[in-house]
């Protein structure tokens, strides 16, 4: 098996906690031995408080149906003061924010100075409208500054905002204005993207059409388009913004007060709202950031997820800038103008860190090396990958080509309700292996579980669960405390189940092998089959629905839709259309079928339970891996489904 060790580049010169594996071994056994006086240390040192916490974890896995765990819970503080008013005293000149936006040309560079007299702004702006401490407000923007400017404004007032990535449709953003109770909702007249133009205001319309809880809209010009407007609710950023004054004291609060909600798929039902608080949060992404990337000082750090995802929170916004870093936020797509338009982003602005997706590494080096190599990329220390699996063929390409294999790979293993990254390389100390996510962070401890639920000691693959609580870890559900822990308690008690599966090898290295759940990863983008299959069942044409994920080359997973039509309907393709498209319409652009099968029945078990492995295995192209199907209720159901078994062209 393949072992990178870290070239001396990387590792000389680190001025983290963690230089070393040495320092990881002592961090990791400080962090399981005793948490508490750990992550205190972490917390008070590398947070601005108004009252330092003296208290770590209260609560446990086991208790926790009757409470939430909290972390700090008698520490005082606003956030906005550890990511903006302490760099804008220390270092006001310093870029804080990076933006380049869809033309390659058009970029912003936003200082802490500046950020801090925008976010007031912003924050007046807000308090003007009527935000109170507490109240919920969806953002649903695409990748300006302003986004991060308008998640900032809610956090300095102690407001709880709900990022909703802006590819989700009307439907799915008022499902999230109505879950999370919100009375703001902060949006652009239109996203741009790769050229193309996308009518968020407008969704955000048809979203709140015949809803009341809503008071008034903020929208933030971006091209200037026509856009509805309703008077009394509609406001402009940049008459509202611009007329408020720059000065805007920060809320104080508690360290387990909210920071966010934000929205993720389960195998279950809708999607839920996660939610993180406040200091165990950001001490926790802070200190991962700091630790894994192995920042530095004069770093250019680079992270082009979105900002409606986790990643966007943890890594582009909150982490980065709480430890006073420059972060660049970029707009575009990694195709346009063309596919080399990050490596040359790379050398534009001396980028040292660089953060992407293993869907857009495949992606891209499907496009050939010579948009990689026609850009320097000198300035490239680390690179990062997160979302989903990486294969160990599109691991190579990221470090040989855009590395020069000069840089560390790291393939970090983290969740939405993790918050921050969990498994992953230390990039200054840890030896990698192409398509491992390597070894827990300090506070992080992997249990694998057989299929008999016994612990795996030692090598081993199974059931990936977490056995001891961390700061940066979510709280609960919003408004449903009990479907957060029957997610995510109860399978395994005493312990976080991740719905991962995981294998572990003779050096205690982890290969994450995907969700163990009816949770579809496709391009880095987590979706409920579940939620497919609602949606699909609601056309009337369709009887029955069954939808499972299968190996896709690019996007890693790609989505298979086995549909029982009700009777007198056929199948053609412009039925495959039509479903497309409410897909579209209820979930949003990135929720699209790959292949349609229709079949006569789905294969079920004379109970009635659909068996979704038979589903599954036929998918993936192992029709002759099914198992045992003795307990089927018509066998005949599955000689129908291997037989008109769909595969990409
Ligand atoms: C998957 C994204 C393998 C995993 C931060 C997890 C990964 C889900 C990796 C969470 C990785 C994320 N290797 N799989 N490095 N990173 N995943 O909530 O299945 O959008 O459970 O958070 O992505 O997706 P989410």
């Amino acid at each position: 098996m393949d072992r990178f060790e870290v070239p001396a580049r990387v590792s000389d010169g680190s001025s983290s906690p963690v230089p070393t594996m040495a320092a990881y071994r002592k961090a990791f056994m400080d962090a399981t031995n005793d948490p508490d006086a750990f992550w205190l240390k972490v917390a008070t040192e590398r947070l601005a408080w108004r009252t330092p916490p003296t208290i770590g974890l209260e609560g446990s896995y086991h208790t926790i149906a009757e409470s939430p765990l909290r972390w700090f819970g008698d520490g005082r503080l606003n956030i906005t003061e550890s990511c903006i008013d302490r760099h804008a005293d220390a270092q006001p000149d310093k870029v804080a924010l990076l933006w380049e936006g869809d033309d390659p040309a058009d970029v912003r560079k936003i200082t802490y100075g500046e950020l801090k007299r925008e976010v007031s702004k912003a924050a007046n702006a807000l308090r003007e409208l009527g935000l109170k401490k507490g109240e919920r407000v969806i953002i649903y923007m695409g990748m300006v500054p302003e986004a991060a400017f308008a998640m900032l404004a809610c956090a300095r007032l102690g407001a709880i905002h709900s990022v909703v990535f802006g590819g989700f449709s009307a439907e799915a953003v008022r499902d999230r204005v109505r879950d999370c109770g919100a009375e703001i909702v902060i949006t652009q007249d239109f996203g741009l993207r790769g050229s193309r133009t996308i009518a968020l205001k407008d969704v955000v319309d048809r979203a709140l059409e015949g809803e009341h809880g809503v008071n008034k809209v903020l929208v933030f010009q971006r091209t200037g388009g026509d856009v509805g407007w309703s008077p009394d609710r509609d406001v402009w950023w940049h008459e509202a913004v611009a007329a408020a004054s720059d000065d805007c004291p920060a809320v104080e609060c508690s360290a387990e007060d909210p920071l966010f909600i934000l929205y993720t798929s389960g195998s279950t039902g809708k999607p839920k709202g996660v939610v993180h608080t406040c200091g165990g949060y950001l001490a926790y992404t802070s200190y991962t950031h700091e630790v894994v990337f192995d920042l530095r000082p004069d770093d250019v750090y680079a992270c082009v997820a979105d900002v409606g995802w986790i990643t966007g929170h943890s890594y582009i916004v909150y982490g980065p800038l709480a430890n006073g870093c420059t972060s660049l936020m970029f707009e575009s797509v990694p195709t346009y103008p063309d596919a080399g338009r990050y490596w040359d982003m790379v050398d534009r602005h001396g980028i040292t860190i660089f953060y992407t997706a293993p869907t857009a590494i495949r992606a891209l080096a499907a496009q050939g090396d010579s948009f990689v190599t026609r850009s320097s990329r000198r300035s490239l220390r680390v690179l990062g990958t997160v979302g989903e699996p990486i294969n160990p063929d599109a691991w190579r390409w990221y470090y040989d080509v855009v590395g020069n294999g000069q840089c560390n790979i790291v393939d970090t293993w983290w969740q939405t309700e993790t918050g921050g990254m969990a498994i992953a390389p230390i990039a200054p100390a840890t030896a990698t292996k192409p398509g491992s996510a390597t070894l827990p962070l300090p506070g992080i401890v992997p249990v694998l579980m057989d299929d008999k639920d016994r612990i795996i000691r030692g090598p081993g693959e199974g059931r990936l669960c977490l056995a001891q609580p961390w700061p940066g870890q979510a709280r609960t559900v919003w408004n449903d405390h009990a479907r957060f822990v029957a997610t995510y308690f109860t399978h395994y008690v005493g312990y976080y189940f991740t719905g991962d599966g995981c294998r572990r090898d003779n050096d205690g290295y982890h290969w994450i092998t995907g969700r163990v759940d009816d949770v579809i990863n496709v391009s880095g983008h987590r979706m409920g089959t579940a939620e497919f299959e609602s949606v699909l069942v609601s056309a009337e044409a369709v009887a029955e629905a069954g939808v499972v994920g299968f190996p896709h080359p690019i996007k890693g997973q790609g989505v298979y839709a086995y549909i029982v039509l009700q009777p007198g309907q056929a199948a053609s393709t412009e039925l495959e259309t039509a479903l497309q498209k409410i897909l579209r319409a209820q979930i949003g652009a990135h929720a699209k079928v790959d292949l349609f099968q229709f079949v006569p029945g789905l294969p079920k078990t004379r109970s009635g339970k659909v068996m979704r492995r038979i589903l599954r295995k036929v998918a993936e192209g192992e029709p002759e891996k099914l198992g045992d199907i003795s307990t089927l209720a018509d066998p005949g159901v599955v000689e129908a489904i291997k037989a008109g078994a769909k595969r990409l062209a």
